[in-house]
């Protein structure tokens, strides 16, 4: 792979639309968005002849997302924008699963490694790079915080004009703080995600000069998708149980096209032949692909109109990627539910406090959905939580818990964090109050 030319390379890939499957030059990006024929969603497809090409990925000297520029459309190199992205921990949760009554395996991927705290940093690697060989100069997202945070450290990085949108008061301090500080231009909303998305998506379609780098841009899907090749690379083996936070749907029908394409390709050098089961999880009060699961629905969703939970980065009621995210967990014949804030919380520190994760609200929900089908009394649950306890489980993490500090703060007591005086006997009395 490493002898191809260029020219060669793009022959391998093309855009297709995700509804209709009509097909689209991928050089023409940014001419248009969304398909031509029906305005549906693109993907970038892997031509079968790729398969005759690929490298194994255990020959690669780099590390991180570009180890897989195999399977990345970037056509030159040189256009590269890292921080040195992906290649993130992959956690087995021994006390987790105790603690669970799992009877197997868990393991947490830790995508608060990454270098703005994210796993958006694996898609705005690609899609940077791509905006930079594509000619961009200007660069826009709409975001609950995390993806602004990422956009505006890989522009900062590649010398681009980047603009984001916020919903106002509704983004974690740590986020906020990181736009901030990278320079870029910021608009807080008044309003909630879906209208700062809508907005983003008007502009971008009115201005050809600025590229949109929401999840609905298909090279960002493609840097995601590695975090499904380094699990199986870490495992040595496909899971059994994939379990994801969903809001918009991008990140679970990016890792979904990454499993499929290691069945595809063969990438990792010997033949994949396993699909995990993809389950989605999301707050209870921002559930519409969810709800859509739930009633048996995979063609239509009912968007929730006033999204509210206080795992602000999955604030979603009107998620782009609906379409994708359900297809990955039907034919995955994966499962998607709801949490409530509450559940969450408590999943955030049982993580924390097991096992040394320290991860945001939303990040928790895979943890917190394991724990209502763990008490669950109704029999769907119990019966489901049956069906998994056997298996091998990987819930991704998806951001660091120093993202949001005010979340856990809000939520600890006088009792956790005891105010002594300056003497040793009071020490000693309070030390005995901790149980
Ligand atoms: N977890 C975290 C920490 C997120 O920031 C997001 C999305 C998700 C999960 C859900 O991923 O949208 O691909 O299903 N955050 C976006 C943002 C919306 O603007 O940062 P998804």
């Amino acid at each position: 792979m490493t002898s191809f030319e260029r020219k060669e390379k793009r022959r391998l890939f093309v855009l297709r639309c995700f509804t209709c499957g009509r097909v689209h030059n991928i050089d023409d990006y940014g001419k248009f968005y969304y398909c031509e024929k029906c305005g549906g969603l693109l993907e970038v497809r892997l031509e079968r002849e790729l398969r005759n090409h690929v490298k194994e990925i255990s020959q690669e000297r780099r590390r991180g997302v570009w180890k897989y520029l195999q399977t990345i459309p970037l056509w030159d190199e040189a256009n590269i924008v890292s921080l040195g992205e992906g290649d993130t921990i992959l956690v087995e949760c021994k006390r987790l699963v105790k603690k669970l009554g799992l009877k197997k395996s868990l393991f947490v991927k830790f995508e608060g490694q990454n270098p703005t705290g994210s796993f958006k940093d694996r898609g705005m690697t690609v899609g940077v790079s791509k905006a930079k060989e594509m000619g961009f100069r200007k660069v826009i997202c709409a975001s609950t915080g995390n993806t602004s945070a990422s956009l505006a450290a890989y522009s900062a990085r590649a010398g681009l004009h980047c603009t984001v949108l916020v919903p106002k008061g509704k983004i974690a301090l740590g986020k906020i703080s990181q736009a901030i500080a990278y320079g870029a231009d910021i608009l807080q909303v008044e309003g909630n995600f879906d209208a700062c998305l809508r907005m983003a998506r008007e502009l971008s379609e009115k201005s050809r000069e600025i590229l949109l780098l929401n999840s609905l841009n298909p090279f960002r899907i493609e840097g995601q998708k590695t975090a499904a090749f380094e699990i199986v690379e870490q495992l040595g083996f496909v899971p059994d149980d994939v379990i994801l936070p969903v809001g918009n749907g991008g990140n679970i029908s990016a890792l979904w096209k990454g499993f499929q394409e290691l069945v595809d390709f063969g990438i990792m050098g010997k033949d994949t032949k396993k699909l995990p089961r993809m389950t989605a999880v999301q707050a209870e009060g921002a559930a519409p692909i969810a709800r859509a699961f739930l009633s048996g629905r995979r063609g239509v969703i009912d968007d929730v109109k006033d999204p509210h939970t206080e795992a602000s980065a999955i604030n979603i009621g009107s998620p782009v990627s609906w379409q994708k995210a359900l297809a990955a967990v039907y034919d995955s014949g994966g499962f998607a539910d709801y949490v409530s804030d509450d559940e969450i919380f408590r999943a955030q520190r049982l993580l924390a406090a097991s096992e040394g994760l320290f991860v945001e609200p939303a990040s928790a929900a895979p943890i917190a959905y394991l724990l209502k089908i763990l008490h669950g009394r109704d029999d769907l649950s119990s019966s489901l939580f049956e069906k998994i306890k056997s298996s091998t489980i990987v819930c991704i993490a998806t951001g660091t818990g120093l993202k949001d500090p005010n979340a856990i703060l809000r939520n600890t007591t006088e009792a956790q964090m005891k105010v002594v005086s300056s003497d040793s006997k009071s020490l000693e009395n309070a030390i005995l109050t901790f149980s």
